[in-house]
């Protein structure tokens, strides 16, 4: 593991289209932007972010299982495979560093669909409904989990 303590911070399918994707629910800032402010918090608060978007399943899997040798901490927002993608909670489920779920838009609000997270199950806690400042939140709450030896 690198000096830093570095925060892994996974986004799922059609995250890669943030800022033409229904700006009514998702806002119209792009996952770029997002990712800048996610480096200057964890810049902040020493750490190091390692941002990355795949709209493959199998890729996401892959991306989870490195964060075991590689990363001190987990923030994933899974978008639609939050709600069908039992490969991937299995995969969280292996890890023991906290894991931090994140969506944009309030999910309980929404279609009933959205309402079951298979990754809520195995994950540390959920940040949903604040936009992209909940990118921040999440890596404070990293930040934290980290400092007090949190584990998944
Ligand atoms: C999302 C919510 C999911 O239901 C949806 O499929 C997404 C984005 C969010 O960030 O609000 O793609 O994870």
């Amino acid at each position: 593991m690198p000096n830093v303590p570095t925060i892994l911070v996974l986004n799922g399918p059609n995250l890669n289209l943030l800022g033409d994707r229904d700006p009514d629910i998702y806002g119209t800032e792009t996952l770029a932007n997002i990712e800048e402010r996610c480096r200057s918090r964890a810049a902040e608060l020493d750490l190091a972010v390692d941002f990355r978007q795949s709209n493959s399943e199998g890729e996401l899997v892959d991306w989870i299982q490195d964060a075991r040798a590689s990363s001190a901490a987990l923030i994933i927002n899974p978008a639609a495979y939050t709600h069908s993608s039992i490969a991937i909670m299995d995969a969280l489920s292996v890890l023991t560093i906290p894991v931090i779920e994140l969506h944009l838009s309030n999910i309980h609000r929404r279609e009933s669909f959205r309402r079951r997270s298979y990754v809520s199950k195995v994950a540390t806690g959920v940040i949903c409904g604040f936009g992209s400042s909940g990118y921040e939140m999440a890596v404070d709450a990293a930040a934290k989990l980290i400092g007090t030896g949190g584990k998944r």
